[in-house]
């Protein structure tokens, strides 16, 4: 079934971008852009109550090796469960099909990233010259191109299993391939993380409500490179009339949400935001990979949260994880230092509050805060320059205005990619748009 959307266009109300949905779990209709009228466009044919002969639904259990029925025991810490998702019988693994044309990344049959493991034990980090830096960009601008799209059609009432229809359709639709799918058996083809979720929450059935948070984490893997990119957005109330996109002011959004957890979670995703902003502020030749940690530690106790320390950033390119090792916390001892063309992530994944532990369900995937409360998370791919960043999966002028987003990144014009981006411009950028966030909080 064919699904029509404007993801490349941002001027009228329906896109020339046409895409395909694989027949088996079709949305029901398209998303349009920039006003898709409600939800029930965005509604899947089969879900649990209305299962096909062609797909399941069952609960992801042993680190993705396996499906169960009933939901597993676990000793939940805040109110989210996890949901049952979708298993397409009659294909590979119960995956999506990625269609023939499409390039595979080398765990798609074998579930087992075994050159990135070699290169894992090393510890020096590539050197990419430009010819190759403009490949991983291929990469990381269709990736933005999908996490654009997906959160252009966040709003409560979706599934985070038909959004991660969309960012696999997208992204197969570029000719790439979504990384995460089969990655040690990740089930899916993004991950995206609900709440208390830290990061690695599977896409699952459970429609999002207002007031909660969600963090959609995208990778493409594109002529022989992957770009990661991820953003948490606030699901505002959107009544019939548009999407949380057009509704960047805090006081539009999400009525019916109590007023102080909302500006808890506001909080939380400024600090997250700022965090990545400090990171990457620091990005130029010789600055030691374990000094991003003290910058992001810094903007979080500023804001009384904390920093998770059992998943960091990480070397990217031909590898979707590999050397440097990228801690967000304050002491980390993080081997090396930066040099031009080392291409690398900065995630920050922060907590409200003191707890920066946490712990796995039982699925062996889902990253759970241990105290439940909430977490965010923002990462870009970038590229150390001679005399600083640039920033691969840097929104762009066709990206939503979602909140607490503006256009901070819009570079737009063909001039800023001949000179990459210069550091200055982007820490400017990213200042102004916190600036502003305050004043709205
Ligand atoms: N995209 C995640 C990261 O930022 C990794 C996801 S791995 C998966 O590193 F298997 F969960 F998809
Ligand atoms: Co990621
Ligand atoms: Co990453």
């Amino acid at each position: 079934m064919a699904v029509c959307g404007l993801f490349e266009d941002g001027e009228s109300g329906f896109g020339k971008a046409s895409f395909t949905v694989d027949s088996n779990l079709s949305l029901s209709s398209f998303v349009a852009y920039p006003l898709a009228p409600s939800t029930t466009f965005l509604e899947l044919q089969s879900t649990p109550e209305k299962e096909t002969d062609e797909v399941k639904w069952l609960y992801c259990d042993d680190k993705g090796n396996a499906r169960t029925e009933d939901m597993p025991y676990f000793k939940w810490k805040g109110k989210l469960r996890p949901h049952k998702i979708s298993h397409q019988e009659k294909l590979y693994r119960g995956m999506r099909k990625v269609p023939d044309t499409v390039v595979k990344a080398e765990w798609w049959e074998t579930s087992r990233p075994l050159a990135e493991e070699r290169a894992r034990q090393q510890r020096v980090a590539d050197e990419l010259p430009q010819k190759e830096i403009e490949k991983l960009r291929k990469a990381c601008v269709i990736g933005r191109g999908a996490i654009d799209c997906v959160v252009r059609a966040i709003r409560p009432g979706v599934t985070p299993e038909a959004l991660d229809v969309l960012c696999h359709d997208y992204i197969c639709d570029k000719n790439a391939y979504p990384s995460p799918l089969n990655y040690y058996c990740f089930p899916k083809s993004c991950c995206i993380s609900v709440n208390e979720v830290i990061c690695h929450g599977i896409p699952d059935c459970r429609p999002l409500e207002e007031g909660d948070i969600v963090n959609i984490d995208v990778t493409a893997f594109f002529g022989g490179y992957h770009g990661d990119l991820n953003e948490t957005v606030f699901v505002g109330s959107s009544g019939d009339e548009g999407d949380n996109a057009e509704k960047p002011d805090s006081e539009e959004v999400a009525d019916g949400v109590d007023d102080s957890s909302k500006k808890e979670a506001f909080k939380l995703l400024k600090c997250a935001y700022e965090c990545l902003a400090d990171g990457m502020s620091i990005v130029k030749p010789d600055t030691r990979y374990r000094d991003i940690g003290e910058k992001v530690s810094a903007v979080a106790s500023k804001y009384n949260c904390s920093v998770v320390k059992t998943y960091c950033g990480h070397g990217i390119g031909k590898h979707f994880h590999c050397f440097p090792n990228v801690p967000h916390y304050k002491g980390n001892k993080a081997a090396g230092a930066m040099k031009p063309g080392h291409a690398f992530t900065i995630e920050p994944m922060i907590n409200l509050g003191k707890e920066w532990r946490d712990e796995l369900w039982p699925d062996g995937w889902t990253a759970v805060t241990k105290d439940g409360s909430l977490s965010a998370q923002y990462e870009h791919t970038m590229v150390c320059t001679t005399d600083g960043v640039d920033v691969l999966t840097k929104r762009n002028k066709n990206s939503p205005r979602v909140f607490p987003f503006t256009e901070y990144e819009d570079t737009g014009d063909d001039d800023d990619k001949e000179e990459g981006a210069d550091k200055e411009k982007v820490v400017a950028e990213l200042e102004e748009l916190v600036n502003e966030f305050n004043t709205k909080l």
